[in-house]
């Protein structure tokens, strides 16, 4: 499908999505996000797809959701219509791996974006923030509930009652992304971290995505549970033979996704 608000493409088994509005810094607006839900429900359903990156530009992942087309809208407008829900129930279906690869700015709902893939890799150049209370509101789509547990409530509340930024190292102390790499070589790097990813067993990968995101949702004793019986429910692949064997033969494995 042609979009055009995105770009996507599929190399070696990764799909690469790049949000592209260069002149408005990649500001959500409806069209982009309904494109990027169908780009990613699409990718989803690939087989030829086994990782996805999601990226913006140099200057910008995505500078927040778009403040012309909000400006207008009174509050039965975004209530009724539940304004942005939709892209992000989609991002949350799928079951693929999703790295938001960010450079520049993830500001506003272009931070909560970046947090609702599985993990962030970012770039020296990349800056992070909460400025919605700038604009008279508040994060709508996880600035208040994700980030607290991606970096505690004591920088989550100074990044959302001040507005200020966080750079790429400060991302990185604080956990809220996985990795730092050179400007130049953000893409080249994310996509070869999804490349590993696409290596491993798909069975595998489904389940520790599933696991890790079951601890964000439940008690301990209750993820600890379900990790477990995912653990255990490996064992009746073939690719648990397989990896298990492949190691003790010292060899790479053939993981079959089977
Ligand atoms: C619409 C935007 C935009 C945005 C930038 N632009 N951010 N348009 N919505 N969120 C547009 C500018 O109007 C400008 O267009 C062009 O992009 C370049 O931006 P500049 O401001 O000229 O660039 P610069 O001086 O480099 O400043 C970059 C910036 C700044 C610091 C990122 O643009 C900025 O503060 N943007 C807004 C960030 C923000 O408040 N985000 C949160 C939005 S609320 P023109 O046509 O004028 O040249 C949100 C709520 C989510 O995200 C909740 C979900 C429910």
């Amino acid at each position: 499908m042609a979009y055009d608000c995105i770009i996507v493409e599929i190399e070696d088994e990764v799909a690469l999505i790049r949000l592209n509005r260069p002149e408005a810094l990649n500001a959500l607006n409806k069209q982009l996000l309904e494109e990027l839900a169908q780009a990613l429900t699409e990718a989803d359903q690939n087989d030829k797809v086994r990782c996805i990156v999601l990226t913006g530009s140099e200057k910008a992942f995505a500078a927040g959701a778009d403040i012309k087309e909000m400006a207008e809208k009174s509050f039965v407008d975004v209530f009724v219509g539940d304004l942005f829900t939709a892209p992000t129930e989609a991002i949350l279906r799928v079951r693929k791996p999703i790295i938001a690869a960010v450079s520049g700015y993830a500001l506003g709902g272009g931070c909560e974006l970046a947090m609702t893939c599985d993990f962030i890799i970012a770039a020296e150049n990349a800056k992070f923030g909460q400025p919605e209370i700038n604009l008279g509101v508040i994060a709508g789509i996880g600035g208040t509930q994700r980030l607290t547990r991606f970096v505690g409530k004591s920088k989550a509340m100074d990044m959302n009652l001040t507005g200020r930024f966080m750079d790429a190292a400060e991302a990185e102390r604080s956990g809220l992304v996985s990795r730092v790499v050179p400007t130049a070589k953000l893409i080249p790097e994310a996509m070869a971290i999804a490349g590993k990813i696409a290596e491993k067993s798909q069975v595998a990968v489904r389940a520790a995505k599933e696991a890790v995101n079951r601890s964000y949702e439940t008690t301990l004793r209750e993820g600890l549970l379900y990790e477990r019986r995912l653990f255990h429910s490996l064992f009746a692949t073939e690719d648990q033979t397989e990896g298990m064997a492949a190691f003790l033969e010292k060899r790479e494995p053939q993981f079959r996704d089977k």
